[in-house]
C-alpha cells in the first residue's frame, strides 16, 4: 500500500519509521512518505530502538503526488489538529483510500466525516506503544504494548480491510481488529478522562493516580463517563473502567502522560476531546457531569497562562 504519515510527532515517526522498515524488507509494500505540519528540508531523522540502540534513517517527503497516490493515509496529530490537517489534503485523497486516525479522546469524528466520500473509509487506531520526541525529528521508542484498530466510517471490501490488518500487524504488532471501536475509545477516553488531566494538574507521574487520596475523585469521574456513554448508545462497567484505569496507571507508572508534558512544554492540550468532550455530551443529554467539567476548566486556566488568546 503506498502510504502517506501525516504528522512528525513521535507517534507519527513511530509509524512512518515502522512502515518504511517493513517496505525495506518487502517491496510489495509500496511508498512511504511522511507529510509534516511544517515544512523541512531534512533527509534524515533519529530513531532509538526501545534497548537504546540509535541510528539515522533517509527520510522520504510527501508531496501532491504520493498523497493522490496513497492508498492508505495515517493520521498521527493531536485531536484539535486533525481537522486542519484533514481540511488540506481531503481534495488530493483517492476515492478508495483508507484514512486512519490516531488520536486521544473523542469528538473529531463530527468534524470531519462530511470531509469523506462513501468510497473513502476511516478506521481509528488506538495504540498503546510509547514513543517520545527528544528533539525535533529525532524520537525514541519507549514502550511496546497491543494495539487496537476498528471503522469508524464507511465499509472497506474485506480483502481491502484483511491487507491493512496484515500491514499493520508487521509493522505495529500486535494489532487486534475491533469489530466494535467505539466500546474501545470509550474505555481509552475513560483512562484519559482520569489519568490525563489529574497527572498534568497534579503534576505527578502516573502512578500516582492509584494513591488514595485520588481515588474519590478518580471515581467520580467514571460513574460520569459511564452515565454520559449510557446516553450514547455505549455500555461500560464502572468496575471494570476502575480496574483498567488502576492497570494503565501501573503499567505506566513512571510515565509523564501526554497531557502532563504538554503543560510542561507550554503547548495545547487534547482536554477538549477528553474531558471536554464529557463535558459537551453531558450538556447535550442534560446530565450534570461536575469533576470533568472541573477538571475541563482547570486545565484550560493553565493552558490560558501561556498559549495566546
Ligand atoms: O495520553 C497518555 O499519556 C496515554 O494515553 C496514557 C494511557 C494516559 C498513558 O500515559
Amino acid at each position: 500500500m503506498n502510504t502517506v504519515i501525516v504528522g512528525q510527532g513521535a507517534i507519527g515517526l513511530l509509524c512512518y519509521h515502522r512502515l518504511s522498515q517493513l517496505k525495506k524488507h518487502n517491496k510489495a509494500n509500496g511508498l512511504i512518505s511522511l507529510l509534516p505540519s511544517t515544512k523541512t528540508s531534512l533527509t534524515q531523522y533519529s530513531f532509538s530502538e526501545i534497548n537504546g540502540e540509535a541510528k539515522n534513517f533517509p527520510l522520504t517527503l510527501a508531496n501532491n503526488q504520493t498523497l493522490t497516490c496513497a492508498q492508505l493515509i495515517v493520521v498521527c496529530v493531536k485531536s484539535y489538529q486533525v481537522a486542519d490537517a484533514l481540511k488540506a489534503i481531503h481534495h488530493l485523497i483517492a476515492d478508495d483510500a483508507i484514512i486512519i486516525v490516531t488520536h486521544n479522546g473523542l469528538g473529531t469524528l463530527e468534524e470531519i466525516s462530511y470531509l469523506f466520500k462513501p468510497s473513502q473509509c476511516l478506521f481509528a487506531l488506538l495504540l498503546t506503544q510509547g514513543a517520545k520526541k527528544t528533539a525535533d525529528y529525532h524520537i525514541e521508542h519507549t514502550g511496546e504494548g497491543e494495539s487496537n484498530l476498528g471503522i469508524i466510517w464507511g465499509e472497506p471490501v474485506a480483502e481491502k480491510k484483511r491487507h491493512l490488518l496484515e500491514l499493520m500487524t508487521q509493522s505495529l504488532q500486535p494489532v487486534n481488529f475491533q469489530e466494535n471501536i467505539k466500546q474501545a475509545q470509550w474505555e481509552k477516553i475513560a483512562i484519559n478522562c482520569v489519568i490525563n488531566p489529574l497527572s498534568a494538574l497534579e503534576n505527578i507521574d502516573n502512578g500516582k493516580i492509584n494513591q488514595r487520596i485520588y481515588q474519590d475523585t478518580v471515581r467520580d469521574i467514571i460513574k460520569e463517563v459511564v452515565n454520559v456513554g449510557a446516553r450514547e448508545g455505549v455500555e461500560l462497567a464502572e468496575n471494570v473502567l476502575l480496574s483498567l484505569v488502576t492497570k494503565v496507571a501501573e503499567r505506566t507508572k513512571k510515565n509523564i502522560s501526554s497531557m502532563r508534558a504538554d503543560i510542561m512544554n507550554k503547548r495545547r492540550t487534547e482536554i477538549d476531546y477528553i474531558n471536554g468532550y464529557i463535558h459537551r455530551l453531558g450538556e447535550k443529554h442534560q446530565l450534570a457531569t461536575p469533576m470533568n467539567t472541573k477538571l475541563w476548566l482547570a486545565v484550560k486556566v493553565l493552558e490560558k497562562q501561556y498559549l495566546p488568546q
